[in-house]
């Protein structure tokens, strides 16, 4: 039959150049966040083994990195703060010398306003039990008494000079009670990035390890339930409703479909969170020779991006930086 077949799909596929030309979705530094662990008092850069490659920074390695950020241009840093003493109440995170403002302040340093400099706004690294919130007295966390302690947070977060905070421990009410505050204390223009979907995970495993936690038990009575995704919206709805200027989809791969139903339904900026738990599976895999590292981290990225995601947290952000520039 000659002429047949006279569609042929495949045209669009026959070289490198083609590909390129057709291609939907891209993947570029300024999308890209690195999410970063500084660890108070630490003299050496330490190794966290469930997550080959990514360390607790000491402050002064914490600077070369951002330094190396902004020089790639990338899209920020989200900061996390590793404390060597912790509290039921996480007094450390309020704190002007805990980790975390240590680290804002060290950051907004190196990197003037060449580079976002985000902090993460949660409890649960700087509290003794381990959870997000402070409990009552039958050991449940605490939503209302929680909130003002995260108003707090964020106008600590953003007298260090944090240009976005990032809230993300799933109280209710947690990003107007913020919002307010920043606005009382004058900081009106500090960005509000919403972790605003967020599922009780497995995959938060290698994340334990990176910050030290101290839990035990799961999140299941504040993050959402991962057989939902109607609650998705609902989050959404309500977080931008309270002043959220990003929304986050967290995790992001096995919430493709969430992220995709979110960059749907909002107007506002959408974010992912490739979180430990997805880093290491594809890490781990291929030290073992299973995959292609390299293919699989720009596939996986893709696959975020092309789901709906205008950026991504990724603890490969610096490394696909560097590839991008010379692809
Ligand atoms: C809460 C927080 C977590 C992560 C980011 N912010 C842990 C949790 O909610 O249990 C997880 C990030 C990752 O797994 O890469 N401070």
């Amino acid at each position: 039959m000659p002429g047949f077949p006279e569609v042929r799909p495949r045209r669009l596929r026959s070289s490198e150049a083609v590909r390129r030309l057709v291609a939907e979705t891209s993947l570029e530094p300024r999308q890209l966040i690195l999410p970063m662990f500084v660890r108070e008092g630490a003299r050496e850069p330490i190794a966290i083994k469930s997550m080959p490659g990514v360390v607790q920074h000491t402050r002064d390695t914490a600077r070369k990195a951002i330094a190396e950020a902004a020089q790639l241009g990338l899209g920020g840093v989200m900061l996390f703060g590793v404390p060597t003493s912790k509290d039921p109440e996480g007094s450390g995170a309020l704190d002007p010398n805990g980790i975390l403002n240590v680290a804002i302040r060290d950051a907004v340093s190196e990197a003037g306003d060449a580079l976002l400099v985000m902090s993460d706004l949660c409890l649960d690294e700087f509290t003794s039990h381990g959870h997000c919130g402070v409990l009552d007295s039958a050991g449940r966390v605490d939503n209302d008494a929680t909130l003002s302690l995260y108003a707090e947070m964020g106008v600590a977060q953003a007298t260090a000079g944090a240009h976005v905070v990032g809230p993300s421990g799933m109280m209710d009410g947690q990003v107007g009670v913020i919002r307010k505050a920043l606005d009382a204390a004058g900081f009106i223009d500090t960005v509000i990035l919403a972790y605003a979907v967020k599922y009780a995970s497995a995959f938060f495993g290698p994340f334990r390890e990176a910050v030290d936690s101290s839990l035990t038990g799961d999140r299941k009575t504040y993050q959402q339930d991962n057989a939902n995704a109607r609650d998705a919206i609902r989050e959404v709805d309500l977080d931008i409703a309270e002043g959220a200027d990003i929304v986050m989809v967290k995790p992001a791969l096995p919430y493709l479909d969430i992220v995709r139903q979110i960059r749907d339904h909002v107007t506002v900026p959408v974010a992912a969170y490739n979180i430990s738990g997805e880093y290491a599976m594809v890490e781990a895999a291929a030290a073992n020779g299973w995959i292609d590292r390299d293919k699989a981290i720009l596939e996986t990225l893709t696959s975020i991006r092309r789901a709906g995601a205008d950026t991504i947290l990724t603890y490969w952000a610096t490394e696909v930086a560097q590839k991008l520039r010379y692809r």
